[in-house]
């Protein structure tokens, strides 16, 4: 994460344009897909749209080709109308209706991910031949999005499943899981993998060949905390990959990873009053916009205004919206700030623009897309 930002260039743009600005990096999408790629470089990688789906960001991944993870029919739709090609794209949602698989079927998807026997039934009802992932639970105290509280078996259950797909003549290619988002330790990724390895070998002596693991997303980046460097966190990863995976075709599926730190906003001071000791700034965006990840992603995101170093006083920055819930920070040191200043807010590249609504009738924020970066 930047120590500093260029507010000179936050303030060109913000006039250019006016705010509330979402700018893009694409420099920043491809260096971290290039850093990806380097400290695992026997994995596939495919993109999680769900983390920002804006057209733009797609552009940009492919053209590192980096393949696409899509979790409904118009992301996939999103991704083929800008790639005009399906082999690229992945569907991992393990809860589907049957139109969605009998849809994705057509459009030359084979590989289903599932967690549960009905789905496997519905998957065997479209899709005759289907290969399919098993997706387990992991454990993991250390992410801040659980997903295995809504996702994934447990994996003592994976045998009986692997069994069961392969009675009713569908594939079992492997196992699929997710260590959770955000995930600021690489240990439960190596307490999982492990166990996966042995449980690959006990399929083997079952005469079921896994050749596909799905190894998910959750690498982490800064916020207001810091987390260990992707470096550190790919290492023991790569080292038990090359060590137990080596027959095994190794997929992941990040999110936040590539575009979280490529994502900036830039809002305005619209509204200041003083209630209860503390200074209230108003500005033009909400929890409801691009802060939605604040309440969906439990996400908190550095902010930065231009006169930092100051005097701080004890203040609340909220939202545009007219609802008392819509408060961005609740208690925060800030310089004295006057109406027209700008706030900028770091790391918003991953679930904001794709989980803010326009709730009260405003709309989202322009976004534009930049070559270089705002580093001061
Ligand atoms: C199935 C699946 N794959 C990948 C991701 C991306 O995860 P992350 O952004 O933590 O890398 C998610 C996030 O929720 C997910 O649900």
């Amino acid at each position: 994460m930047p120590k500093s930002i260029d507010f000179n260039f936050i303030e060109e743009v913000a006039k250019r344009y006016d705010t509330p600005l979402f700018l893009i990096s694409a420099s920043k999408i491809r260096k971290n897909i290039q850093t990806l790629k380097n400290l695992l470089p026997n994995v596939e990688f495919f993109y999680a749209v769900k983390a920002n789906p804006h057209p733009d960001v797609i552009k940009v991944v492919a053209e590192n080709d980096v393949g696409f993870e899509v979790s409904s029919q118009n992301e996939f739709n999103l991704v083929y109308s800008l790639l005009k090609d399906s082999s690229k794209i992945i569907v991992s949602h393990p809860v589907k209706k049957e139109e969605e698989i009998e849809f994705y079927a057509k459009q030359g998807i084979r590989l289903f991910t599932v967690d549960s026997k009905e789905e496997i039934k519905k998957v065997k009802k479209v899709c005759e031949r289907a290969d399919i992932l098993v997706r387990i639970q992991v454990k993991n105290s250390r992410c801040v999005v659980n997903l295995s509280s809504k996702f994934g078996i447990p994996l003592e259950e994976a045998l009986d499943y692997c069994r069961y797909i392969k009675k009713l003549g569908l594939n079992p290619k492997g196992l699929a899981f997710h260590v959770g988002s955000q995930s600021l330790s690489p240990k439960p990724f190596i307490n999982v993998l492990n166990r996966v390895s042995k449980f690959y070998e006990i399929a083997k002596k079952d005469g079921i060949f896994l050749e596909i693991l799905n190894i998910g997303g959750g690498f982490p980046i800064p916020y207001k905390n810091p987390v260990p460097h992707l470096e550190v966190f790919c290492k023991p990863i790569k080292e038990i990959l090359d060590k137990k995976f080596t027959k095994v075709k190794i997929m992941a599926e990040p999110g936040r990873a590539i575009v979280g730190d490529a994502g900036l906003l830039i809002c305005k001071v619209i509204g200041i009053t003083k209630r209860n000791r503390k200074i209230w700034y108003y500005v033009d965006e909400s929890v409801y916009g691009l802060f939605s990840g604040k309440i969906y992603d439990q996400a908190s995101y550095p902010l930065m205004v231009k006169c930092n170093g100051v005097r701080k006083y004890r203040s609340v920055i909220a939202g545009r919206t007219c609802d008392s819930f819509d408060i961005i920070e609740k208690e925060i040191k800030l310089p004295l700030l006057k109406m027209g200043d700008l706030i900028v807010a770091l790391q918003m590249g991953a679930y904001t623009y794709s989980s803010s609504s326009e709730f009260n009738g405003f709309e989202k924020p322009k976004v534009k897309i930049i070559e270089g970066d705002w580093n001061g």
